[in-house]
């Protein structure tokens, strides 16, 4: 059971963050996920220790350092701030957070790996990769573009099609162009390192088989075993961001093969810091708890790879894998068109409190891998009325009374049996928060204060304070209250830490641990003097955070929205106000690929780069004025939040801007030199 008192020895890890990308509300469902499990886990007397990390290796990373003009390792030293500040602030307690990129993940990946190629796990083989001839680089499936072999659609990506779903191999794509360069990529043949997992299915079924996973996660693991498991690639060629392998210069580790030893390095710098023994925890004979956190995108990684990498280099596999589902915003995915793609930093300059979005993400969660919705208008109206109209609220009406009256000073009644109530519900409330199902357990607690509520209207101290002969029955009422009042915040503190923190203030008690659930407060007991704790959510902070988001895609969030005066300028048409100007996202942008359309008299297809992940494509009407070739590479203005139009041939993802009348053009526009592609036009 849940509240077991033996006290056991327990390492927790979330999913590391990769660093090229800020912590979006997205991320947070896992991190304040986990914390909520650590932090119960640490209120029932167990010892936890939580790591993480930032994700720092790989193409992506190693592109955007250069793109910013700043080495990778510069890069990943400002996320780390970043990341951890975002942590920090939605009071996610890591016991240490740190980065792939460190000393002890070399060690440790270079050993494993030695140990995997020992114990006879490891193959070379040649194969043949798509070569960047400009840039001189091997290209990741996701920087190939080219034509759908299925649909024809231009501009997909080298593993998938955007317009038909067709799934394919990026050597199957039609005139394939890489997205670094634009240049058309060569076949060339290359040495691969290969981790043998087609030898570790017999390990992975019995693994799978010994409860480690959530029946939605073991159901995909049969799934992956009919299909048969391929050989894992584990090696990329230099230029890469990564460690390189021992006895192979210019081979490097691929980024998801030092990632999940991340969460070892982390631990192992802890232990350096603070005197804990790393092999109580890695060895293969661990009698401790190993739980990873992670989203359901990457069980394919941590349910196959990971723990047969452990098995074959000599470590402890995990105790359990916890996959959850994914966030959707108002019931789709998280959109910069509709400002529902949100950063934890423009949330917090929004809305302020962090503890508002635990409570809802808890509210939501259970312990299935189903997605959970974020439905903006739900969120404040559930905040605003079970925390602030239901939990705060006795306390609210309760505390003045024993300030003012009592000198802060408490008198139980005894037996009261609502407090019997509330105590009574502990085991369950624990049980749920054990096993994840923080929905159910806010479910109960709100509940239990529904009963509280419900004990301080029947008595109606607001009365009472009016009778002389009452007074002795104010003071144990309200006293009663405030230890109902106890009990909830100690219930709701996994979720809710620093408002627990404020209450223990004002109750003038020591730290709530699950324990406390047996104590109460006694007569005599002081209290301080009742502060205001919470505020409700105003609807308009909403409002002002998906607008914030919608006009500002990547500029700076401290940057404030242009605002100026200025007199309309003679149009030929309708007058609008500088905040209708303002809502039109222009942008300096690179045209990296241009191109015929067959079939379009006037189009032109673009490939515009404004320093998004990867490229739009924009259908022209400049085909009479301009030969493709002479395009590339140039700069020019384009909207990039104009709502993309599906065209018959293909998605138009933005315009461009063009001049022209009777006398002449189309004349697309170009910035002044200097200009950078990405810049906004204001
Ligand atoms: N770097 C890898 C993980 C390596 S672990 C050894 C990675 N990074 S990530 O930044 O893309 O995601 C980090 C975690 O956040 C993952 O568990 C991922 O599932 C989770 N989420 C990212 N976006 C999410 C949502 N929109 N919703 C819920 N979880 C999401 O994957
Ligand atoms: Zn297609």
């Amino acid at each position: 059971m849940a509240t077991a008192h033996t006290a056991r020895k327990i390492l927790v890890t979330s999913a590391l963050p990769y660093a090229n990308g800020s912590i979006h509300l997205g991320h947070l469902v896992e991190y304040i996920q986990t914390d909520i499990w650590v932090r119960f886990q640490k209120m029932q007397g167990h010892t936890v220790h939580y790591v993480c990390a930032d994700d720092t290796h790989g193409t992506p990373i190693m592109l955007r350092a250069e793109k910013e003009g700043i080495t990778p390792e510069a890069l990943i030293a400002d996320v780390h701030k970043q990341h951890s500040a975002d942590f920090n602030e939605f009071l996610v307690g890591f016991d240490h957070y740190y980065s792939t990129n460190a000393p002890e993940n070399k060690a440790l990946s270079q050993s494993i790996y030695l140990a995997l190629k020992g114990a006879g796990k490891i193959a070379s083989k040649v194969i043949e990769q798509f070569y960047d001839p400009l840039k001189n680089m091997f290209l990741p499936d996701r920087f190939i573009k080219g034509e759908c072999p299925k649909c024809h659609a231009k501009d997909q990506y080298g593993d998938s099609c955007e317009v038909c779903g067709a799934t394919y191999n990026p050597t199957e794509l039609i005139n394939a162009y890489s997205a670094v360069s634009g240049a058309a990529p060569v076949r060339k043949e290359t040495e691969h390192y290969f981790f043998k997992l087609s030898e570790c299915a017999d390990f992975l079924k019995e693994w799978t088989r010994s409860g480690t996973l959530q029946g939605e996660a073991a159901n995909k693991m049969s799934e992956w075993f009919e299909s048969g498991l391929n050989d894992w690639d584990i090696s990329r060629d230099a230029p890469y961001f990564g460690f390189e392998i021992p006895d192979a210069p210019g081979k490097y580790f691929y980024v998801w093969l030092d990632a999940p030893i991340g969460y070892m390095a982390s631990f192992k710098k802890l232990c350096a810091d603070t005197g804990l023994d790393f092999d109580e925890y890695w060895a293969q004979d661990a009698k401790t708890e190993l739980y990873h956190f992670i989203g359901k995108d990457i069980l394919y990684f941590h349910a196959l790879f990971w723990p047969a990498t452990l098995e074959y280099s000599g470590y402890r596999k995990p105790t359990k894998i916890f996959a959850h589902g994914f966030l959707t915003v108002n019931g789709e995915k998280m959109s910069k068109s509709r400002g529902t793609f949100i950063t934890a930093r423009s949330y917090l300059e929004h809305i302020k409190n962090p503890e508002y979005l635990r409570y809802y993400y808890a509210a939501k969660l259970n312990s299935s891998m189903e997605d959970i919705d974020l439905s903006l208008d739900d969120f404040v109206a559930r905040v605003n009325s079970d925390l602030v109209g239901k939990y705060i609220n006795i306390a609210s009406r309760t505390a003045g009374f024993i300030n003012k009256q009592f000198d802060g000073q408490l008198r139980p009644s005894s037996n009261n049996p609502v407090v019997a109530e509330l105590k009574s519900s502990a085991a369950m409330i624990a049980e749920a928060f054990d096993s994840r199902e923080y929905g159910k357990a806010l479910r109960e607690i709100m509940r239990l204060a529904d009963s509280a509520n419900g004990f301080v209207a029947e008595k109606a101290p607001w009365v009472m304070a009016k009778q002389a002969d009452q007074t002795q029955a104010l003071q144990e009422v309200c006293s009663d209250a405030l230890e109902l009042f106890r009990l909830l915040t100690l219930y709701l503190k996994p979720v809710l830490p620093k408002l627990a923190g404020e209450v223990e203030q004002f109750l003038n008690i020591e730290s709530l641990s699950w324990t406390s659930v047996t104590e109460e407060l006694t007569a005599g007991h002081r209290i301080q003097s009742y502060q205001h704790l919470i505020t409700r959510i105003d609807p308009k902070w909403i409002l002002d955070m998906t607008e914030a988001n919608k006009e500002n895609l990547t500029a700076s969030p401290t940057v404030a929205p242009v605002k100026a005066s200025v007199a309309p300028a003679e149009t030929s048409g309708m007058e609008i106000s500088i905040d209708d100007f303002t809502k039109v996202d222009l942008r300096i942008a690179k045209i990296i690929h241009a191109e015929h359309v067959e079939g379009a008299e006037k189009l032109l297809r673009l490939s515009l780069d404004i320093g998004e992940a990867k490229p739009r494509q924009v259908f022209a009407g400049i085909k009479s004025a301009y030969d493709p070739d002479q395009l590339i590479g140039r700069l020019t203005l384009m909207v990039a939040n104009l709502a993309p139009r599906k065209m018959k041939f293909g998605l138009s993802e933005g315009m461009v801007l063009a001049a022209s009348d009777e006398s002449g053009g189309p004349f697309i526009l170009s910035p002044d030199a200097g200009a950078q592609l990405g810049m906004r036009v204001k």
